[in-house]
């Protein structure tokens, strides 16, 4: 695989560049003031509340918040990977891009994985071409109608019998024990994966980051797969999206297993991408949500199939913006995509696929179905089951139409609906502040949040923004406000010296205008002095969050699954969050030793923080 790019040379193609001939060459500009308008690419709006800075040499969206270079500009637009945007951007401009093929940066501490695990995925596709014993698994596939272009396409492969094919081929095994290649037991190591049929797993970026693997014909487990490990991360990654977005779909349809995936691209149905085995995540949604403008969920209409489909949903419409489109696809109890567009054929499952059930009515017909809505009980308890996702899901046009579809459903009035919904969020169960005076009571509303508390601070005094790392760990996490913390983080630490005002102009006209100004207002006002430890904290227990949901996840899957015990990687993970904790707890208490700092270090970016 190439190298890295090397940084000098990304400034150098920039810095040749203009930013506002890359975007005007795909929507039309016109002058505003210093800097350039449109209506955004990349959300539907009336009114243009899109600038291009030439200045700045980059773009924004008040409406959607998508920003970046001209470089992010080509990877967004026109999903072109980042290597891509850079070649493209370099051509223009008359620069070559340097052979970089050798020179991976040692400072990058996961390339050795990488490195481990490109070399897996070469040995596997090799071996599926020329390995003496490849035979069954080369009919296998062709039983199951799977083309040499399509296996190329997504990279199949075979695992041969044995203990040590891959093992053999490293110097040294440590990486490839780290990306879960090898597994190191009781002194003894040996392959994970041996006579399966492989898939490598890539992340957006066309990394190999992990594999799953079938048995040939039968046996057990009939999936393996590769382990969390610090590059793989079941609960972000996304089976298939790499391909999906190299074939520019504008629809995803999330399946439940790799064949399925494999079985509609071959039938020429773009966009099939499947989540790892697990249930849907918070973070597998919102990448689901900016990777396409619609997203159709296809899952087996039985009863584990429509549980996971409502918990889908369920993470998915707290991330949903007017823009995009969600629906659900219940297949015939007991067949999944792969079986179906086989015995079907294309057409009727393109039919199928047309007549998928909008979210919202999803939403509210599943969990309908166990309340009896002729009785004050059952009305209730829909209104109660409800009210767990749609305290996540923002103020806007989604929220009023499921409000408005509830209200149907229970006779209540929306308004008084809203109130009841309001009525049980946390902050109103534990009635320790009240509101003092009638002035205070739309700050009352606000329940304090570490992340509203962070905002706010930083909205009175943006210079804190300089200090607080890197502001992308806060991105795609599914908790409510990280994504505008990540936006202004951004913000104030290209530009110091931004003021209050200047940030609140930024967002005029934008969906978070009134949450700001609500954020400023509620904020008292500290001594510069005091305002750090108290902005530190707020992010360390944004952190916190942060981990704690990835437990959440964890268990949730035990109980979507319906399973016992978690995977023995699931376990680790666990372990590892419990362990993030207790140094967190203990850092924030007093302090750390030297090898706890370097062992937290590790720990944080197992989490991506
Ligand atoms: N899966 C897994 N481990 C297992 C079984 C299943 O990780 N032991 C995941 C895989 O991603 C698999 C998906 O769950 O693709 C669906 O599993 P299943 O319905 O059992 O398999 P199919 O995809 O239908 O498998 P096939 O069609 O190859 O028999
Ligand atoms: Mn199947």
């Amino acid at each position: 695989m190439a190298g890295r790019i090397p940084d000098e040379f990304i400034d150098e193609v920039l810095q040749r560049t203009d930013v506002v001939a890359i975007v005007g060459e795909r929507v039309p500009l016109r002058p505003a003031g210093s800097n350039y308008k449109a209506r955004c690419p990349f959300h539907e709006e009336r009114t243009p509340s899109f600038t291009v800075s030439p200045d700045r040499q980059t773009y924004h969206c008040f409406g959607c918040g998508a920003h970046g270079t001209a470089i992010r500009f080509l990877m967004e637009h026109d999903r072109m990977e980042f290597r891509e945007a850079v070649q493209d951007l370099a051509q223009r401009v008359g620069l070559e891009l340097p052979d970089t093929d050798s020179g991976v940066r040692t400072s990058d501490q996961h390339a050795p994985l990488y490195t481990a695990l490109d070399e897996a995925d070469r040995f596997y596709r090799h071996a599926l071409r020329s390995h003496p014993k490849r035979q069954a698994a080369v009919e296998y596939l062709k039983k199951r109608g799977i083309s040499g272009d399509i296996a190329a396409r997504f990279g199949l492969g075979y695992a041969p019998p044995g203990w040590d094919n891959l093992l053999r081929r490293f110097d040294d095994p440590r990486p490839a024990v780290r990306a879960g290649l090898v597994i190191e037991r009781d002194g003894r190591s040996y392959d994970r994966f041996r006579d399966r049929i492989t898939f490598p797993i890539h992340d957006r970026r066309g990394r190999v980051v992990g594999f799953g693997a079938r048995v040939v014909t039968d046996g057990e487990p009939k999936y393996l797969n590769s382990p969390e490990t610090p590059v793989f991360h079941k609960g972000r990654e996304i089976y298939g999206l790499y391909q999906a977005l190299r074939a520019r779909a504008d629809r995803l349809i999330v399946v439940e297993g790799y064949m399925d995936v494999i079985a509609l691209a071959q039938l020429g149905i773009e966009g099939a991408v499947a989540t790892l085995g697990t249930a849907t995540s918070t973070e597998q949604a919102s990448v689901l949500l900016r990777s396409a403008q619609e997203v159709i969920l296809c899952f087996d209409g039985d009863q584990p199939g429509q549980a996971a489909a409502l918990r889908a949903v369920e993470n998915l419409l707290p991330a949903l913006q007017a823009d995009r489109q969600v629906r659900v696809l219940l297949l015939p109890d007991g067949s999944d995509p792969d079986d179906l567009v086989r015995a079907e054929g294309r057409d009727s499952f393109l039919q199928r696929l047309e007549c998928a059930t909008p979210v919202v009515d999803f939403f509210l017909a599943s969990l309908a179905d166990d309340c009896d809505l002729s009785t004050v009980d059952g009305r209730a308890r829909l209104l109660q089951q409800a009210s767990k996702t749609l305290r996540r899901v923002p103020r806007g046009l989604l929220r009023e139409a499921i409000l408005g579809q509830l209200a149907e459903k229970t006779g209540l009035a929306p308004d008084r609906l809203d109130e009841l919904l309001r009525g049980d969020t946390p902050a109103q169960q534990s009635p320790k502040r009240k509101p003092q005076t009638p002035g205070s009571t739309q700050q009352a509303e606000l329940r304090r949040t570490p992340a509203r508390h962070a905002i706010g601070l930083l909205l009175h005094q943006p210079q804190l923004g300089a200090h607080a790392g890197d502001p992308d760990r806060f991105a795609d996490r599914g908790i409510p406000g990280l994504d505008l913390l990540q936006q202004l983080l951004e913000l104030t630490r290209q530009a110091p010296h931004i003021t209050t005002a200047r940030i609140l102009e930024r967002f005029r006209d934008s969906s978070y205008e009134a949450a700001l100004n609500r954020l400023v207002a509620a904020q008292r006002t500290n001594a510069p002095e005091d305002a750090w430890p108290e902005f530190r904290d707020a992010l360390r227990r944004i952190e916190e969050q942060i981990v704690e949901q990835e437990q959440a996840d964890l268990f949730q899957r035990l109980e979507d699954e319906q399973r016992d015990c978690w995977t023995e990687d699931e376990e680790e993970r666990v372990r590892k969050a419990q362990r993030l904790q207790l140094l967190m707890d203990r850092l924030k208490r007093d302090g750390l030793t030297a090898d706890q700092e370097r062992e937290i270090a590790e720990l944080r970016r197992d989490f991506g923080l």
